[in-house]
């Protein structure tokens, strides 16, 4: 019989690649998500990447009674992978109660129909934004969590506080925090990637927005900082590798192999690039020079992060197979295809 297997935010950049990647490994999927920043067209790049087409509700998770009815319903899940919440820095600062609401509310009332089950297994969608900037590089699972720059960033490491408290209480409920460096690309079919709404915040989809001629220039924000060539550095990751390590994580919990009921693990590659590196590498793939130009810092950017993923590669015996290139290779596939 086939494991079930709850997505929330399924519809979603990250969620979407992970669906794929249970699909694939044979994992039955009934994906949640509220549509509030995804398209239900992403069901069919799903269902035609797969063959097979995802369960899907769409379910405001911060409604607790769909919540209970939901698990009610579904009495058969196995895990819960959980991606629904807002992820907009900027606008977090300006709307700190919409996000509390819809990060935490949401993952409270997950974690309380997990309670009351016999076993359940539940991987949660942190990020090494719990870091800030941290004093050593590369950033090891013990580096120490520092305040946070938002109520975004605020919002995964209470989440992560919520879960290791509730988990030290629940015999009976595993889980897993992944905390994600840079996600970026696409699904090598390019039938599903990022869509951002509105004016991209991240690197890479505004990048490639500019490649294809819908922004007119990328700004890049400080040459200043004390790095190689003064941009600041991230690591950046195949979104999918990244969802096959929510399939490698899932498996340990599924299988017993987890040392506490309470585990984190760092999810990237291991290489820092600059945001000049980017630039010059997708240079190279789209084969088009990019219009770029250098100004201003940006408020709350760390100047240099990148993951000491051992022991996610230990552990978890998972590794990031695709580099730099082939992401944005990707990416650039993705968006010429949305056009
Ligand atoms: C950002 C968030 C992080 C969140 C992650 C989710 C901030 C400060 N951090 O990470 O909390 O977990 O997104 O995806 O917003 N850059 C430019 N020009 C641009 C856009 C970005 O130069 O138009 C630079 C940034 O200064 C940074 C790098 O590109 O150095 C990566 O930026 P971005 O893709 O926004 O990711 P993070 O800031 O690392």
């Amino acid at each position: 019989m086939k494991h079930k297997i709850v997505v929330t935010g399924g519809l979603g950049f990250i969620g979407s690649h992970v669906v794929v990647e249970l699909q694939n490994e044979g994992f039955e999927v009934v994906i949640i998500d509220d549509l509030s920043n995804s398209s239900i067209e992403v069901l069919k790049g799903i269902t035609s990447i797969t063959g097979i087409q995802p369960l899907f509700e769409k379910l405001d998770l911060r409604d607790k009674p769909s919540v209970i009815d939901f698990f009610k319903r579904h009495h058969d899940v196995m895990g819960v992978i959980h991606f629904a919440a807002s992820k907009a820095v900027g606008e977090s600062v300006n709307l700190p109660l919409l996000y509390y609401e819809n990060n935490l509310n949401t993952l409270i009332y997950i974690l309380q129909e997990l309670q009351k089950k016999e076993t359940s297994n539940f991987i949660f969608s942190s990020s090494c934004t719990v870091y800030g900037q941290a004093d050593t590089l590369p950033i090891t699972e013990s580096a120490p969590i520092k305040e946070a720059e938002s109520p975004y960033g605020n919002t995964k490491q209470i989440g992560e506080e919520i879960i290791r408290d509730t988990c030290k209480v629940s015999e009976n409920l595993k889980a897993i925090a992944l905390r994600y460096f840079n996600p970026i690309g696409a699904h090598e079919s390019a039938k599903i990637g990022e869509l951002p709404i509105g004016t991209p915040q991240n690197l890479v989809p505004f990048i490639t927005q500019t490649g294809i001629g819908k922004r007119e220039q990328l700004s890049v924000f400080g040459a200043d900082y004390p790095t190689k060539d003064g941009t600041c550095i991230r690591d950046y990751i195949h979104v999918v590798d990244l969802a096959k390590a929510h399939v490698a994580a899932l498996n340990r919990l599924i299988k017993g192999d987890n040392t506490g009921n309470y585990e984190v693990f760092n999810i990237g590659t291991g290489q820092g690039s600059s945001v000049l590196e980017v630039i010059s590498q997708f240079e190279e793939v789209s084969g088009q020079k990019l219009n770029y130009k250098i100004v201003e810092r940006r408020a709350g950017d760390v100047i240099a992060a990148y993951a000491d993923t051992s022991k996610a590669n230990k552990v978890l015996g998972w590794k990031a197979k695709l580099n730099l290139k082939d992401a944005l290779s990707s990416a650039w596939k993705w968006e010429q295809n949305l056009n």
